[in-house]
């Protein structure tokens, strides 16, 4: 390694990144702060005009992005995702396994089926998917950083009184921790590194919007007082905060970091 006592350690310059579900909330965050850092950028998502805007502002700001529309869920469309890296000179040196969705609030007793494995496909199959597709690039150079996206859900469970969180979400998460860990265990004898970044509460994206739709003000007033209560910062996060530790996990800066599970959730889950 370079010189570790200088800011090139954070430098991302060469690297090639893949982001999923990069067409708006956090995901947005992730391919920002990577191509802000010198990462070219592939910008996927089912959202086209979402990726367009996010690719957009990253080249407007002197930096390399390429949206495309992939379904992270679906393997025709990763397959094609694979053959856009190949045909982009076969390199990604960075995936952030991002995309991932929220169903309706139920108890486990009486969810819906098929809102169990919608979800699962996407959060959890999903993951699994883009990773075996974009894996083999990091294998053949012996170098690489699969950064996955859980949730502070799936280190502990959330208390009914907070109406946004069930069981499938919880366990899809919880999945995608102990994936995080196997791939850690298997693949760190070929230079890849792989950290699961749980998030706390940030609001302003779109996840759960739906379900917050249904509420009255007083309910979402309430709900707000609760997360404030829960979280020993006393306030929600902004997604830009999650910034830093992107870059971090991406960077030889966290060069023997791997397997780890952080939370970025002002407290939520220390106490
Ligand atoms: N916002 C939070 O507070 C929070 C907390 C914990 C975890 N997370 C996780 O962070 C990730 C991003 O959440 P967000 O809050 O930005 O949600 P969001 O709904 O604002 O963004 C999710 C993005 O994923 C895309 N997407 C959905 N299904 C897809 C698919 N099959 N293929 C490709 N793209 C798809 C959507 O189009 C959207 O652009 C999710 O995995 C979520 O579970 C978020």
């Amino acid at each position: 390694m370079s010189n570790p006592f200088n800011r090139d350690l954070f430098n991302l310059d060469g690297r090639t990144a893949v982001v999923t579900g990069a067409g708006g909330g956090l995901g947005r965050v992730f391919a920002q702060a990577l191509g802000a850092f010198g990462a070219k950028v592939f910008c996927t998502d089912i959202d086209l005009a979402g990726v367009e805007q996010t690719a957009k502002t990253i080249n407007q700001s002197g930096g390399s992005a390429e949206p495309l529309q992939v379904d992270a869920a679906d393997e025709t469309s990763i397959a094609n995702l694979a053959a856009a890296i190949e045909a982009a000179g076969g390199r990604c040196d960075l995936l952030v396994n991002n995309a991932g969705i929220a169903t309706g609030k139920y108890r486990i007793h009486e969810m819906p089926v098929d809102d169990w494995d919608r979800l699962m496909a996407v959060n959890l199959r999903g993951v699994f998917l883009c990773t075996k597709a974009l894996l083999p690039f990091m294998v053949a150079n012996q170098s690489g950083s699969v950064i996955n996206i859980a949730s502070i859900a799936g280190i502990g469970g959330v208390s009914p009184q907070i109406p946004a969180v069930s069981a499938n979400y919880s366990a899809s998460k919880g999945a995608v921790i102990a994936f995080t860990r196997q791939g850690a265990a298997e693949y760190g004898g070929d230079g890849i590194r792989f950290n699961a970044i749980c998030p706390g509460w940030h609001l302003g994206t779109e996840l759960g919007r739906e379900e917050v739709g249904t509420q009255t003000p007083e309910q979402i007033e309430a709900f707000l007082a609760k997360l404030h209560e829960l979280t020993p910062m006393g306030r929600t996060g902004d997604p830009a905060e999650l910034a830093g530790l992107v870059v971090y996990l991406a960077s030889d800066a966290s060069s023997f970091l791997t397997g780890q599970v952080i939370a970025n959730d002002g407290g939520w889950s220390a106490i």
